[in-house]
C-alpha cells in the first residue's frame, strides 16, 4: 500500500507513474517540521534496524551509519568521505520493529542522515516534495509495491547482456580494429566495443571526426557480422559554435537553457564553450533525441550519454572572476589564507552553484531555475533518446545507459556508476550499490569493471570480472590516463577466458531472471536477509548477495586472497565453475559458516534448495550462445518448471516469449 503526503508545490517529477491520491499532514511513521526554510523529516530507528535503499550512493549495502547528499554530482575521487555521487535515488528502505518504504520525490538536493548526527535519527531534509510511504508485509513486497507505482524497467537488447570493452583513449579505426583482433585472436568472447569522445570532431554531439574514423557505417557493419556492436558516447552539452548544426538549430528554437535574462547560458566542458539543451522542455528534449538519427542511421545501436549531471567545468563569467582576482594578487606576498582564497577561486569553478543558480529551463510546469530541479538533467537526456528510439523504430530495443540519473530514469534506459577508481574498496562499493539499484527500478546498472581512475592490477581485474558476471552490465572501461586493462593485456589470458565464459555460460540465467524481474518488479540482485528474513546472521552479511531466484553470490574481493570466509544462511548446494563454465562440481553445504577456495580462474556460488539454473556452453558472443543443449544445475528433489525467456534478442513485442521447461531431479 501506498500513501502520498504533498508539501509544498514540488515540480514535477515524472518519477511515479500510476497516480496517487494526495493527503497532507504527518507521513508517518516519520513526522516533520520546518527548519531554516527546509522540511525536516524526522523518523527515531529501533536499535537494530537496518536501512537500504538509495540506489548509486556510497558505503554499504545496509546505510545506517553515514550522511548522503542526494545532488546529482560530476566528481571522479570517489573516497568514503564522499556524500554525493552521479545519481539521486531518494527510496529508502527501513528494516527491523518496522518495515516500510519511504519515497521523498523532490529534484532538488536531499539530505538522508541515516545515524550520522544521531546513531538513532534517520532525518532527511529537503524543500518541497512528495513523499511517498510504502507498506507490505516484507521487505521484498514493499519493493514490490513501490516498483510498480514507478513503472518497470529498461529491458536493453540481448547482445547488451555480453561483454564490452571500452577505454577513453580509442583514439581512430585502428584502435577499435586492434581491440577486436585483441579479444577474437586471444579466444575471448566481446559483443560491444565502446567509443570515448575522441570520435567526434572537436567533442561535438553528433559528429564523426573522418580522418579517424573515415567510414563509421562500414566499420559497424562489419563489426556487426562479427557479433560486435560500436557504442559511442554523447555528452550532454552542446559546442556553441556557429555553423554548427546542433548549434544553430537549437537556438533557433529556443531549446538551449537561459540565463536570467533569457538568453543561451554558456558553460565550458569538453569541447570549450558550449550550451545546454534544455531537456526538461518535452519539445527540446525530443528534438535533442532525434540528432541520435544520425549515428542510428549509420547501423549504430547503442549509445552511453555522459556529463549529464549536467558537468560544468566552468563558466565565462566566473573564469573571469578568477583571472581577476589572481591578477589582483599578482607580486602580493600571500599568507596561507589568501593563498587558500586563490587557489580556491580555482578549484570552486567547476560544478558550482552559483552557475546552478544562474540558468532556467522551460518545464512543463513552468519556468525553474536549475537548481531547483537539478537531479532531473540526466534522466531527462536519456529520456528524449529513448523517446526518439520510439518514434525510429517503435519495436526496436535499443542500448541506452546514463550516467546521471533520478528515479524514472530507470523506464528508459540504464546507468553505470561513472569513475570508480582500481581499488579492491571500489569492487566492494560496486556490489553494495546493486540492490540498492535494484531497488530503485534500475536493473540494468554496472560499474567499470577494473575501475576508471588510476592503475588496475591482474588479480583486481580477474576478481571484479568474476563479480561483473553477475551484473547485468559487463563492461570493462578505464580512463586515458590508466595502464592498459584489456582482458588480453594482462599475462594469465587463460583466467580470463575461462571467467568471461562464465559470463555467457550463465546468460540464460541471468538475462531470463533479468526479464522477469524488470517486468515483475522483483528484485534481481537482493540483500541476503530479503530472503531469510528471520536470521539474525543474514542481516549483517555485507559482501554477498542473493542473484535471481535461485543463487548466492560471494565473490572474492580480497588482494592476495585464495578464498573468503561464506555465511551460508540455509541448506544449499555450492556449485564450482571452472574451465569457463565448461565443467562444475557441487557440494551440499548446511547453514553455517565456510571458508572457500576461490582460485582466480574459477568461480564459487550457491543454489537454493527447490532451486534449478540453466547453464550454456560459452560463446564469442551472445548471437552463437547456443540455448537449445542447457545443462542444468539443480537441488530438487521434485521436478520443477523453469521459465526460460526465449524472445528474439531486440524486440519489445518478443519479451513476453517465455517457455516453462520441465527439470527433473
Ligand atoms: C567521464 C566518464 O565518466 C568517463 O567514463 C569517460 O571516459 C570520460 N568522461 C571521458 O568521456
Amino acid at each position: 500500500m501506498v500513501t502520498k503526503y504533498t508539501f509544498g508545490v514540488p515540480p514535477m517529477t515524472e518519477a511515479v507513474v500510476v497516480p496517487q491520491p494526495s493527503f497532507s499532514g504527518m507521513p508517518t511513521p516519520f513526522s516533520v517540521k520546518e527548519e531554516e526554510g527546509k522540511r525536516v523529516f524526522s523518523y527515531t530507528l529501533g536499535k537494530d534496524d537496518l536501512v537500504f535503499g538509495l540506489g548509486e550512493q556510497m558505503r554499504g549495502i545496509n546505510k545506517r551509519g553515514w550522511i548522503y547528499d542526494n545532488w546529482n554530482t560530476d566528481d571522479p575521487i570517489i573516497t568514503e568521505g564522499r556524500t554525493s555521487l552521479y545519481g539521486a535515488h531518494n527510496f529508502i528502505l527501513v528494516f527491523g520493529e518496522k518495515t516500510f518504504g519511504a519515497f521523498f520525490d523532490s529534484p532538488a538536493r536531499v539530505v538522508f542522515d541515516i545515524g550520522y548526527t544521531d546513531p538513532d535519527e534517520l532525518t532527511v531534509t529537503c524543500g518541497d516534495v512528495d513523499v511517498y510511504i510504502v507498506e507490505g508485509d516484507s521487505a521484498k513486497e514493499i519493493v514490490r509495491e513501490f516498483r510498480r507505482i514507478i513503472g518497470s524497467s529498461y529491458v536493453p537488447p540481448k547482445w547488451a547482456f555480453g561483454f564490452a570493452q571500452s577505454k577513453w583513449g580509442y583514439k581512430n579505426e585502428d584502435d577499435v580494429r586492434a581491440v577486436w583482433k585483441g579479444y577474437r585472436e586471444n579466444g575471448l568472447p566481446l559483443d560491444m566495443i565502446y567509443m570515448d569522445i575522441d570520435y567526434m570532431q572537436d567533442y561535438m554531439d553528433f559528429t564523426v571526426n573522418k580522418e579517424r574514423f573515415p567510414d563509421l557505417t562500414a566499420l559497424a557493419a562489419e563489426l556487426k557480422a562479427d557479433g560486435v556492436y560500436l557504442v559511442p558516447i554523447i555528452d550532454a552539452a552542446v559546442k556553441a559554435k556557429e555553423g554548427y548544426h546542433v548549434y544553430d538549430d537549437g537556438l533557433e528554437k529556443g531549446y538551449f537553457c537561459t540565463d536570467a535574462e533569457g538568453k543561451p547560458f554558456t558553460v565550458a566542458v569538453w569541447p570549450g564553450e558550449s550550451v545546454l539543451p534544455d531537456v526538461l522542455n518535452p519539445a527540446a528534449r525530443l528534438w535533442f533525441g532525434a540528432q541520435y538519427k544520425v549515428l542510428l542511421d549509420q547501423g549504430i545501436e547503442g549509445f552511453w550519454n555522459d556529463m549529464n549531471e549536467p558537468a560544468i567545468f566552468y563558466s565565462k563569467d566566473r573564469l573571469r572572476e578568477a583571472i581577476v582576482y589572481a591578477a589582483g594578487e599578482l607580486g602580493k606576498d600571500l599568507d596561507t589564507d589568501a593563498y587558500g582564497a586563490l587557489t580556491g577561486k580555482f578549484y570552486t569553478l567547476a560544478n558550482s552553484m552559483e552557475d546552478y543558480n544562474s540558468f532556467y529551463h522551460n518545464s512543463v510546469d513552468g519556468r525553474h531555475v536549475h537548481a531547483e530541479v537539478h537531479n532531473l538533467y540526466g534522466y531527462n537526456m536519456t529520456r528524449g533518446a529513448s523517446e526518439y528510439f520510439d518514434i525510429y523504430e517503435p519495436d526496436r530495443r535499443y542500448l541506452l545507459f546514463s550516467r546521471s540519473s533520478y528515479i524514472g530514469h530507470h523506464r528508459y534506459a540504464g546507468i553505470w556508476t561513472g569513475d570508480n577508481a582500481s581499488w579492491w574498496s571500489h569492487l566492494k562499493l560496486n556490489l553494495a550499490m546493486m540492490p540498492g539499484l535494484d531497488m530503485c527500478g534500475f536493473l540494468f546498472a554496472g560499474a567499470d569493471l577494473g575501475g576508471h581512475g588510476g592503475n588496475t592490477t591482474e588479480e583486481l581485474m580477474l576478481r571484479w570480472l568474476a563479480f561483473g558476471i553477475f551484473a547485468p552490465l559487463f563492461r570493462n572501461h578505464a580512463t586515458q590516463y590508466a595502464r592498459d586493462q584489456e582482458c588480453y593485456a594482462f599475462k594469465n589470458i587463460g583466467a580470463f577466458r575461462s571467467i568471461l565464459n562464465m559470463r555467457y555460460a550463465i546468460l540464460p540465467y541471468l538475462y531470463s531472471e533479468f526479464v522477469k524481474c524488470a517486468k515483475s518488479g522483483e528484485m534481481l540482485s537482493r540483500p541476503v536477509v530479503f530472503d531469510y528474513p528471520e536470521d539474525a546472521r543474514a542481516r549483517t552479511v555485507e559482501d554477498q548477495l542473493m542473484i535471481g531466484a535461485s543463487i548466492m553470490i560471494a565473490p572474492v574481493m580480497e588482494q592476495n586472497a585464495k578464498g573468503r570466509y561464506v555465511y551460508v544462511p540455509a541448506r544449499m548446494k555450492m556449485i564450482r565453475l571452472k574451465k569457463g563454465g565448461n565443467a562444475f562440481s557441487e557440494r551440499i553445504v548446511e547453514k553455517g559458516d565456510y571458508y572457500i577456495e576461490v582460485p582466480l580462474d574459477e568461480i564459487v556460488f550457491f543454489l537454493k534448495e527447490g532451486a534449478v539454473m540453466p547453464l550454456a556452453k560459452p560463446a564469442k558472443n551472445v548471437a552463437s550462445l547456443d540455448e537449445t543443449n542447457l545443462r542444468w544445475l539443480k537441488f530438487i528433489e521434485e521436478p520443477v518448471e523453469y521459465e526460460i525467456c526465449r524472445d528474439d534478442g531486440f524486440t519489445k513485442s518478443s519479451l513476453s516469449n517465455f517457455e516453462k521447461i520441465k527439470v527433473e531431479p
